[in-house]
């Protein structure tokens, strides 16, 4: 290739802007040319095209959001918005573009691909619901956001002897619920994968009142159903206070982590290695801890499960 676009594209996650940073300097590293393309595909539509060189990716690896903004982009799902963007890539002369975003992002990469654009494709979303990859960049940040929430509830929780309710954002998956609620010590994490039981739910936090716990957190993904009546219910049956927080937007921001700045450099740099060797239509990821590359196809027909050994276990060490 020897001109590159990158793109973020659906919603944000921290550690975009050291992937795009990554992207950019190894192009740049390559002698690549590289345009960043502004609010993901609707850029491309647009011609939203900005040039880039090492120095518009400076001071950047530390922040949240992406510096190239985001969207989700409706006329891109039409066949024509599809074509539309190829011949606007070709007529740019972009010959391979780099797409950071969801599985959403990655069906509108694979059209691309499928219309002779080479892409890479780089999992970047908070949920971690991709298929084909164990991390997500942005899903270790907001675990850590989450976790420090749950921190500080759990302060006014001890202080009132009361059940906090916390709902966490995954969108239909419950990965951010479960490694934070386990993280964080709570008694019972609700997510969209494991069917519950309200009764067993009350029945456990009963017994460990009984057995002198004053209060309670539970974890509760938004996939799992509607956590307001959830809390009014298990108020209703346990008879003990019940409060709710909903986290919302504050889990997509804030400084990545050190673990989502490591990933997010190192999966944006193997994208334009892949693109330069030849490659096209795949998926950056990590597998048993190793960065690889996959068929993009796997990635954006199935989604992934959560890790059953981990939810079996917060069972066990929440009694
Ligand atoms: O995919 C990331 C995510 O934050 C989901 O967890 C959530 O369901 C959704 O995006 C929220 O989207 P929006 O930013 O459009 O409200």
């Amino acid at each position: 290739i020897r001109h590159l676009g990158v793109l973020t594209s659906g919603g944000d996650a921290p550690g975009m802007n050291a992937c795009i940073r990554a992207v950019v300097r190894t192009a740049v590293y390559h002698g690549i040319r590289v345009t960043g393309i502004r609010y993901g595909y609707e850029g491309i539509l647009n011609d939203n095209f900005v040039a880039m060189d090492s120095g518009s990716v400076g001071d950047i690896i530390h922040r949240g959001g992406t510096i190239l903004m985001t969207a989700r982009s409706n006329s891109f799902m039409e066949t024509a918005g599809q074509d539309r963007a190829a011949e606007r890539l070709r007529i740019a002369g972009i010959d391979g573009l780099v797409v950071i975003g969801g599985d959403g992002s990655f069906r509108g990469a694979q059209t691309l691909h499928k219309r002779g654009i080479a892409v890479a494709c780089i999992p970047g979303t908070i949920d971690n619901d991709i298929a084909g990859t164990e991390y997500t960049i942005g899903f270790d940040t907001a675990v850590n956001t989450v976790l420090d929430a749950i921190n500080k509830i759990r302060d006014t929780a001890t202080s009132h002897g009361r059940i906090n309710m916390i709902e966490v954002m995954g969108h239909r998956s419950g990965h951010i619920a479960l490694h934070a609620g386990f993280a964080g010590g709570a008694e019972s994490i609700l997510v969209p994968e494991e069917p519950f039981d309200l009764e067993a739910v009350c029945t456990r936090l009963i017994r460990g009142r009984e057995r002198g716990k004053k209060h309670s957190i539970i974890l509760i993904a938004e996939g799992a159903g509607d956590t307001m009546e959830i809390g009014k219910a298990i108020e209703k049956k346990t008879g003990q206070e019940t409060r709710v927080t909903i986290l919302g937007h504050i889990q997509r921001g804030g400084n990545p982590t050190a673990l989502d700045r490591l990933w997010a450099s190192r999966m944006g740099a193997r994208a334009v290695e892949r693109l330069q060797a030849g490659h096209s239509g795949e998926m950056l990821a990590v597998q048993q801890g190793r960065l690889v590359a996959v068929d993009l196809d796997a990635a954006a027909t199935t989604s992934t499960g959560l890790d059953q050994d981990l939810y079996d276990l917060a069972g066990i060490l929440s009694l």
